[in-house]
C-alpha cells in the first residue's frame, strides 16, 4: 500500500451543510476574519467569537457526514494512510475515521487561555464560563486563529515527506502551511492529486474536478481496489 497523505479543507464538508470561506456565499464574505478569527478579535470581543462558533457548532452537531467523509474514513482503515484536516468539525469521526489530524483544532473542543486544559465544548460557551480545571479562565474554542501556529506541524510534515501520494480535497490552498504541503510533496518525489470543485492553479500532477461526494468515493475505491 502507498504512503498516502490526505490534506482536506471546507469543500469536503461543504455538502454536509457546514460553510466554506472563500466560496461566492462563503463565512468570509459575512463575517470580517479579524473580529472572529484572531487572537486580537478574541481579546477585543470574546461574546462575538464565541457567538461566530457557537453558532458553528450548532450547524456541525446538527449536521450528518457525507458520502465523502465515509469513504475517507474507509481509506483511513488502510496502513500507511495519515488524513490531515483544516477543518474543525468532527464529521470525518463521526463517519469512522480514525486518526485524523486538525491542524487548525476542533469545534468540539475548548480550551483554557490561562493552564492549557482542553475538554468537550458544550453547546453554547461564553466569555465568563471558568475553565473546570483552574477556574482562572479565559476559555477559548480550541481553535487556531490567523496568526496562530497550526497544531501538529511535525507530524504533519514527517508524513508529507515520507509520502508516495498526496492528495488535496476540497480547499482553495489559500492559507500557510497547509498551502505548501503540495510543494513539500513534490520536493520528495511524491505524486500529488487535487479532488476539487474546481482546481486550484496548476500545482498538481493531476486534476478530477467535481464536488466531495462525487469524486471522493470513487477515487478511494480505485485505491482500496474495491472498484
Ligand atoms: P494568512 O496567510 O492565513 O493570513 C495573513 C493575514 O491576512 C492574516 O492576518 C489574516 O487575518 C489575513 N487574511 C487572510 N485571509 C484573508 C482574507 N480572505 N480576507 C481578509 N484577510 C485575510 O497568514 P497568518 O495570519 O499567519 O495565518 C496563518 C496561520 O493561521 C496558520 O497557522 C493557519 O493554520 C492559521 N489559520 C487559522 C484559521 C482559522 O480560522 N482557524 C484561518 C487562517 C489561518
Ligand atoms: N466539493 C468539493 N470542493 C468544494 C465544494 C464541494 N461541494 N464546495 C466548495 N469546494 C471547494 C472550493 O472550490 C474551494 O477550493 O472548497 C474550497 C473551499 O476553499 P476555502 O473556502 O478557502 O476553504 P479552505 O481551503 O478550507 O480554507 C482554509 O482558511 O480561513 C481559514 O481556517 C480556515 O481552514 C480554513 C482555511
Amino acid at each position: 500500500m502507498k504512503r498516502i497523505v490526505v490534506l482536506s479543507g471546507a469543500g469536503l464538508s461543504a455538502e454536509s451543510g457546514l460553510g466554506t470561506f472563500r466560496d461566492t456565499d462563503g463565512l468570509w464574505t459575512k463575517y470580517d476574519l479579524e473580529e472572529v478569527a484572531t487572537p486580537q478579535g478574541f481579546s477585543r470581543n470574546p461574546a462575538l467569537v464565541h457567538d461566530f462558533y457557537n453558532a458553528r457548532r450548532a450547524n456541525m452537531r446538527a449536521a450528518a457526514p457525507n458520502a465523502a467523509h465515509a469513504a475517507l474514513a474507509r481509506l483511513s482503515q488502510s496502513p500507511g494512510v495519515t488524513l490531515v484536516t483544516q477543518n474543525i468539525d468532527d464529521l470525518l469521526e463521526r463517519a469512522g475515521a480514525s486518526g485524523v489530524i486538525h491542524m487548525h483544532g476542533e469545534l468540539d473542543r475548548a480550551l483554557c487561555a490561562a493552564c492549557g486544559h482542553r475538554w468537550t465544548a458544550p453547546d453554547v460557551m461564553t466569555p465568563d464560563a471558568p475553565c473546570p480545571a483552574c477556574a482562572a479562565g479565559p476559555t477559548r474554542p480550541d481553535i487556531v486563529w490567523f496568526g496562530e501556529l497550526p497544531y501538529h506541524m511535525e507530524t504533519i510534515e514527517a508524513a508529507v515527506t515520507e509520502a508516495d501520494l498526496f492528495v488535496s480535497i476540497g480547499t482553495s490552498g489559500t492559507v500557510y502551511p497547509a498551502a505548501g504541503f503540495v510543494e513539500l510533496a513534490r520536493a520528495v518525489g511524491a505524486e500529488t492529486l487535487e479532488l476539487n470543485l474546481e482546481g486550484s492553479g496548476g500545482r498538481f500532477d493531476t486534476v478530477r474536478e467535481g464536488s466531495a461526494t462525487d469524486v471522493v468515493p470513487g477515487w478511494v475505491a480505485e485505491i482500496t481496489g474495491d472498484a
